[in-house]
C-alpha cells in the first residue's frame, strides 16, 4: 500500500446542474484529480442523467482528466460520441456487454483509458477472461443509479479479490470505487487496494467542496504514506 497515489474524483451528480463551472473549479482547488461524470439513460437504471453535449461543455472548463461511467444499456452505440466530447476515462458495465472484449477494444481505439465496471451483485469472476485488457476497473459500492446510498461494506473483499486478479494477470491497473465514500470509509477502502476515489454527496452536499476534497485527499494519502 506504501507509495501509492490514490486520485479523488468527485462525482458532479451531486452538484448543482446550473452552476457545474464553479463546482469544478471548487473541486479543483481542492486537488481533484479527475472529475467523475455519470452518464444515465433510464433503461440500465432507473434515473436519467446528461449526455454528450454536457460532457463537451465540462471539459471545456475542467483542468483535470474526464472520468466518465455510462450507466447506459447500449454503450457500444454511444462510446464515440463520449470520447469526441472530451471523455479521457470511459468506463462499461459489464451486465449489458456480451462481447466486452470488443467493446474495450473499441474504447482504446477511440484514444481513451477503457474501464469495467462491476455491480454489487456481480461476482469477480466476470472479470477473469478480461483482467489482462482492461485500463482500470470500476467497484461499485452501491447500487448505480443515485447518490447518496449508504456504502456496502462487502465491496472492500470484492476489491481485494481483484487486485489479486489483476496482479495474476500481470496487469497493475488501478482499481475505483464507487458509491457511499466518504470520510468514515476512505481509508478502508484505500487500505484494500483502491487507487481511485469517486465521492459525490460526500464533496457536493456539504457547504465547502473544496476542503471535502481536500480533507478526502488528506485521509487516502494518510493511508499510502
Ligand atoms: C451512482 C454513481 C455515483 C454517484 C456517487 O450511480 O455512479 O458516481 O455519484 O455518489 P455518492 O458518492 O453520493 O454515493
Ligand atoms: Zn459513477
Amino acid at each position: 500500500m506504501k507509495g501509492r497515489t490514490v486520485r479523488i474524483a468527485p462525482s458532479i451528480l451531486s452538484a448543482d446542474f446550473a452552476a457545474l463551472g464553479s463546482a469544478i473549479a471548487a473541486v479543483e482547488k481542492g486537488g481533484a484529480d479527475l472529475i467523475h461524470v455519470d452518464v444515465m439513460d433510464g433503461h440500465f437504471v432507473p434515473n436519467i442523467t446528461i449526455g454528450p453535449p454536457v460532457v463537451k461543455s465540462v471539459k471545456r472548463v475542467s483542468h483535470v482528466p474526464l472520468d466518465v461511467h455510462l450507466m447506459i444499456a447500449d454503450p457500444d452505440r454511444y462510446a464515440e460520441a463520449f470520447v469526441e466530447a472530451g471523455a479521457d476515462m470511459l468506463s462499461v458495465h459489464v451486465e449489458v456487454l456480451p462481447h466486452l472484449h470488443r467493446t474495450i477494444s473499441l474504447i482504446k481505439s477511440l484514444g481513451a483509458m477503457a474501464g469495467v465496471v462491476l455491480n454489487p451483485s456481480t461476482p469477480v469472476v466476470a472479470l477473469e477472461e478480461i483482467a489482462a485488457d482492461v485500463d482500470f476497473v470500476l467497484v461499485m459500492s452501491v447500487n448505480p443509479g443515485f447518490g447518496g446510498q449508504a456504502f456496502i461494506p462487502r465491496s472492500l473483499q470484492k476489491v481485494t479479490a481483484i487486485r489479486a486478479l489483476l496482479d495474476r494477470a500481470g496487469n497493475h491497473a488501478p482499481i475505483e470505487i464507487d458509491g457511499g465514500i466518504d470520510l468514515s470509509n476512505i481509508a478502508r477502502a484505500v487500505e484494500a487496494g483502491v487507487e481511485i476515489v469517486v465521492a459525490g454527496s460526500a464533496i457536493f452536499k456539504t457547504p465547502d467542496p473544496t476542503a471535502a476534497t481536500r480533507a478526502l485527499k488528506d485521509a487516502a494519502a494518510a493511508v499510502t504514506r
